[in-house]
C-alpha cells in the first residue's frame, strides 16, 4: 500500500488539503501518516518543521503538502522554511508547474478580466530546478552590505535539463524552451545554458531559449509561443505564479515536486492569510496536485479522471469566488467528488 504523509501547514493549507484527501481515498487504498509543519507548528513546539514529521515523511513513498505561513524577516532567529527544507533533504530537484486551462480558456471565471488576450488554449508546463540557485540560503550581513550566493553546478543543471527532454517526449509535448539571464549572469546562467545547447543535440525535439526578462512580457503577450519551459530555481518561482494568471490566478495551479526516490505534491499557493478561515479557497490546486501524484505513481487513468471533474466544475461555473463563483471550499471538493462517483 502506498504510504503517503500528508502535511497540512497553515492557513488555507488546513482548508484546502482535507478536500484533497477526499479525492485521494475516493480513487485509491493510501496509507495516510499526517505530519505538522509551519508556523503554527513553530509557535507550538519551537520548530517549524519537527524531527517527527521528517520521520513521518522519510517513512511515506509520496507526501501531500498543502501551504504554510513564513514569519516576517527578522522575527526568528535562523529559519528555515520546511518547505525548502524538504525539497533539499530528499533532493526532490525537478518541480513540474502545469498551466492549463483545459482548452475551455476564457470559460474560467476571472479571466474575462483579461479580455484582450484573446487566449482559447493555455497548455504550458514549467520545470523548476528546485534545490539551487540563490534558495541555497547562503546569505551573509556586514555592516555595509548584505551577499546571497547564486549556485549553480553543471550535475544540477543537467539532471533539471534532462528532466525537462525526458518529459517532453514522454508527453508529446512539441518544445522545450530554455529560460535564463546569461546575457547578464554570464557565469551561473551561462552554464545552465551551455548545459541546455548540449542536451538538445541529443534530442528530435524543438529547443530555443530566452531571456527571463521578455519571457516575463511574452508569457502574457503571447503565451502560445510557451509549451515545455525550463529555468533555474528563482525565475521558475516568479514565472510560475505569473502564468497562473493566464488561467484565473493560483487557485488553478497545482505542482510535483520530484526526486529520484520520492515525490512532493503541493498547490503552488501559499497560505493566503487574506482569505484563512473564510472557507473561500479554491481547493482545485490541491486537487489536480493530487492528480499530479496519482500520475507517478502509474494510475494516470484516474489522474485524468480527476482534470476530467475539475474541467466540468469549470464549465459549470461551480467555482469558488477566486474564479468568480459563489461556492465554499468544500462544495467545489464535494462537487468533484460526485462527479468522480458517478463515472
Ligand atoms: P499566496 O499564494 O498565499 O496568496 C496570493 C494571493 O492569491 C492571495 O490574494 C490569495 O488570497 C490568493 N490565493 C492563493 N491561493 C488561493 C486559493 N487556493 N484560492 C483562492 N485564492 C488564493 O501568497 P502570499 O500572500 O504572497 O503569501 C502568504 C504566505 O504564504 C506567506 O507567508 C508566504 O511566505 C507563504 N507561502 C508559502 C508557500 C508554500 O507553502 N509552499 C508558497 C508561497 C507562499
Ligand atoms: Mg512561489
Amino acid at each position: 500500500m502506498v504510504k503517503v504523509c500528508v502535511i497540512e501547514g497553515d492557513g488555507i493549507g488546513k482548508e484546502v488539503v482535507p478536500e484533497a484527501v477526499k479525492i485521494l481515498n475516493e480513487l485509491g487504498d493510501f496509507e495516510i501518516i499526517e505530519g505538522e509543519a509551519g508556523l503554527e507548528c513553530l509557535k507550538k513546539y519551537g520548530n517549524a518543521l519537527p524531527e517527527e514529521t521528517i520521520e513521518k515523511a522519510k517513512e511515506a513513498d509520496v507526501i501531500l503538502f498543502g501551504a504554510i505561513t513564513s514569519p516576517k524577516p527578522g522575527e526568528v532567529k535562523n529559519y528555515k522554511s520546511p518547505i525548502i527544507t524538504l525539497r533539499k533533504l530528499f533532493d526532490l530537484y525537478a518541480n513540474v508547474r502545469p498551466i492549463n486551462n483545459f482548452g475551455i480558456g476564457r470559460l474560467i471565471g476571472k479571466i474575462a478580466d483579461y479580455e484582450f488576450l484573446n487566449i482559447k488554449n493555455i497548455d504550458i508546463v514549467i520545470i523548476r530546478e528546485n534545490t539551487e540557485d540563490l534558495y541555497v540560503g547562503r546569505e551573509k550581513l556586514n555592516d555595509e552590505m548584505a551577499i546571497a550566493e547564486r549556485v549553480i553546478t553543471k550535475k544540477g543543471s543537467e539532471r533539471i535539463i534532462g528532466f525537462a527532454f525526458e518529459y517532453a517526449v514522454k508527453n508529446n509535448r512539441k518544445k522545450v524552451s530554455c529560460i535564463h539571464k546569461a546575457n547578464v549572469l554570464r557565469v551561473t546562467d551561462g552554464l545552465f545554458l551551455e548545459v541546455f545547447n548540449n542536451i538538445k543535440k541529443h534530442y528530435n525535439i524543438e529547443a530555443d531559449d530566452y531571456l527571463v526578462d521578455s519571457t516575463a512580457m511574452n508569457l502574457i503577450k503571447n503565451p502560445e509561443k510557451f509549451d515545455v519551459i525550463v529555468t533555474t530555481n528563482m525565475f521558475g518561482d516568479i514565472l510560475s505564479d505569473e502564468a497562473s494568471a493566464l488561467i484565473g490566478g493560483l487557485g488553478l495551479s497545482p505542482s510535483a515536486n520530484i526526486g529520484d526516490s520520492k515525490a512532493l505534491f503541493e498547490p503552488v499557493h501559499g497560505s493566503a492569510p487574506d482569505i484563512a478561515g473564510k472557507k473561500i479557497a479554491n481547493p482545485m490546486a490541491s486537487i489536480l496536485s493530487v492528480a499530479m501524484l496519482f500520475d507517478y505513481i502509474g494510475e494516470k487513468e484516474k489522474g485524468d479522471l480527476i482534470r476530467e471533474a475539475v474541467k466540468h466544475c469549470l464549465i459549470n461555473k461551480k467555482v469558488t469566488p477566486d474564479l468568480g463563483g459563489n461556492l465554499k471550499t468544500e462544495d467545489v471538493g464535494n462537487e468533484i467528488l460526485n462527479y468522480i462517483r458517478s463515472k
